[in-house]
């Protein structure tokens, strides 16, 4: 093996490029700017065992992996894969460390790693960037490493699929129809929040290596799992007003003031943010017109300003002092757990064909992914997809209890019409949303049936094509788990069901086309 493609330039695809240029010929592909990732717009952190840590600011706070590992195993809600968790939680330590060295600054008090608490962790270990701005604060440092290596880097470059010979991946093809060829190919191109009107993710965000990877013929894992996060900003553009405020304090008010998380969960605020998230979808419904408001008041206009700058900004914008007043907030789509299935060292069902990070599902998230969990999957997965590499161990071996299999039917109707994004979202917000049933997905599976995949002329209709086929099999998917578990919440079934304790796959009919 020489020669590897790296698709998406999030935490996930910089981190394999950098550990891959000493041994391979590395080409790193993106559609926008480099810096133009889920992965830049991160508030809140980087979950990480510091104590574990090898920087010499690293405080000593009694957090342990296996007290990582637990609460990871919580949020994923019976789902989560244990030895994928506990690599995560293992190497995190060490792959903060590298990213420090890479020129990661994260903030420090008087020299010691400074550390926030979020929903759901026993412990404050979150670790964060120039506040509220973690992820620019590691986007940035990377691309200065990556523009400073021999990685050779092609911007405002669409992959639009696969290229498949004999069963195995040998390629990409771009935009335009040029055909680029590697031994291996990494898809790190990120989540699908795009398949919904409401998203705390930037616009990039179309499931393409998803997309690509099914009709590549690869199985995809968990895709009726989508998170919802509780609280950006009910204002265009739905601004992330990260957990970490909640962790400093705020709470969440309805129209008389009360706090009513306190009703639902005994964890009220901090509860998991499905919890969160339904519970403010729930009392907006119950208030109609009124938004629910988030009360970061208490912590004061300086503090909040000194401790979330990007946020300030971003209410100051809409005109509001949070400081002063509680801030309209609405839960937003925010993260997707299920992507290509892969095994711990990033590799698919199809050869030559790998994923990491938010587009890959190696089972670490379960059904839900603990807050700040996903940074820290990048860092430590993107590096080693490439040491699985460097072993040249080709094919992945899935347990086979490990999947419960549906079809994906490709084929487009030929009375069908072109797929309109704007139908999409709103379909999928409608249908596989926060709160599902099996009437409305029915519904909206032979909806999607009647939309058939536009013709790749430009970057949007190779998105369209993409989030068609994803919204699908989301859709497919959540109307095949007959239970609620973490962000897959049926209103017709919502008990969780422990003989359903298992993950899904999905992957194209060998027929389609
Ligand atoms: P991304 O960072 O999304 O990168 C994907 C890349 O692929 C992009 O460069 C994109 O342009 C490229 N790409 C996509 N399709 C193509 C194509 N067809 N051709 C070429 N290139 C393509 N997680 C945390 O752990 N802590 C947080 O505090 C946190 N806060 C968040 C706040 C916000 C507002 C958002 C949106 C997410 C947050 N998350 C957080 C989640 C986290 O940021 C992401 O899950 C993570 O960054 C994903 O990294 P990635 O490298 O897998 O993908
Ligand atoms: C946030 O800051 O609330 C986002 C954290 C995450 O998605 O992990």
């Amino acid at each position: 093996m020489t020669s590897i493609i790296v698709v998406g330039s999030g935490v996930a695809g910089m981190t394999a490029a950098l550990e891959a240029v000493d041994t391979f010929d590395v080409t790193l592909l993106t559609k926008a700017d480099l810096a133009e990732s889920n992965t830049r717009y991160a508030q809140g952190g980087v979950a990480v065992v510091i104590d574990d840590m090898a920087d010499p600011g690293a405080p000593t706070l009694g957090d342990s992996v296996a007290s990582h590992v637990a609460d990871t195993l919580v949020a994923g809600a019976g789902l989560s894969d244990p030895d994928t968790v506990g690599i995560l939680c293992a190497e995190g330590p060490a792959a903060m460390d590298e990213l420090i060295g890479r020129g990661v600054q994260f903030d420090r008090h008087d020299g010691e790693l400074s550390h926030g608490l979020e929903a759901a962790h026993a412990h404050a270990r979150i670790l964060h960037a120039g506040g509220d701005a973690t992820g620019a604060g590691i986007a940035y440092a990377l691309i200065d490493r990556v523009r400073a290596s021999d990685v050779t880097v092609r911007e405002q470059t669409t992959v639009v699929d696969l290229i498949v010979e004999g069963g195995t991946v040998v390629g990409v093809t771009l935009l335009g129809g040029e055909q680029l060829r590697a031994d291996a190919v990494i898809l790190a191109t990120g989540g699908a929040g795009q398949l919904f009107p409401y998203t705390t993710n930037p616009a990039v965000a179309t499931a393409d290596g998803l997309g690509m990877a099914l009709r590549a013929g690869a199985v995809a894992a968990d895709l009726e799992f989508y998170q919802f996060h509780p609280t950006s900003l009910d204002a265009p553009g739905n601004f992330l007003v990260s957990e970490a405020v909640r962790g400093e304090g705020a709470v969440l008010i309805d129209a008389d003031g009360k706090r009513f998380m306190l009703d639902v969960h005994p964890d009220a605020e901090l509860a998991p943010r499905d919890v969160v998230a339904r519970g403010i979808a729930q009392q907006m419904a119950r208030q109609p017109g009124i938004p629910v408001r988030l009360d970061a008041t208490a912590l004061g206009a300086e503090f909040l300003a000194r401790r979330f700058p990007n946020i300030d900004a971003a209410c100051r914008a809409q005109g509001y002092d949070w400081g002063i007043v509680p801030i309209p907030v609405t839960p937003a789509a925010h993260y997707y757990m299920g992507g290509i299935r892969t095994d711990e060292w990033g590799r698919t069902s199809v050869p030559g064909l790998y994923a990491v990070g938010e587009a890959a599902c190696n089972g670490l998230h379960g059904a839900n992914r603990l807050a700040s969990n996903s940074l820290l999957e990048g860092a430590v997965y993107g590096s080693r997809v490439i040491e699985g590499l460097r072993d040249s161990q080709p094919v992945a071996a899935f347990d086979a209890d490990w999947l419960a299999p549906l079809d994906l039917d490709l084929t487009d109707d030929p009375d069908a019409h072109d797929v309109s994004r704007a139908d999409l979202q709103q379909l999928m917000w409608d249908a596989a949303g926060l709160a599902r049933n099996g009437a409305d997905l029915a519904q909206a599976a032979s909806e999607l049936k009647r939309w058939k995949s536009p013709e790749v002329t430009d970057a949007k209709a190779a998105e369209d094509a993409n989030l068609l086929v994803v919204a699908r099999a989301v859709v497919a998917t959540a109307l095949a788990r007959e239970e609620s578990r973490g962000g897959h919440y049926r209103t017709d079934y919502p008990q969780t069901d422990p003989a359903q304790a298992r993950h899904s796959a999905i992957a194209a009919r060998d027929d389609a086309s």
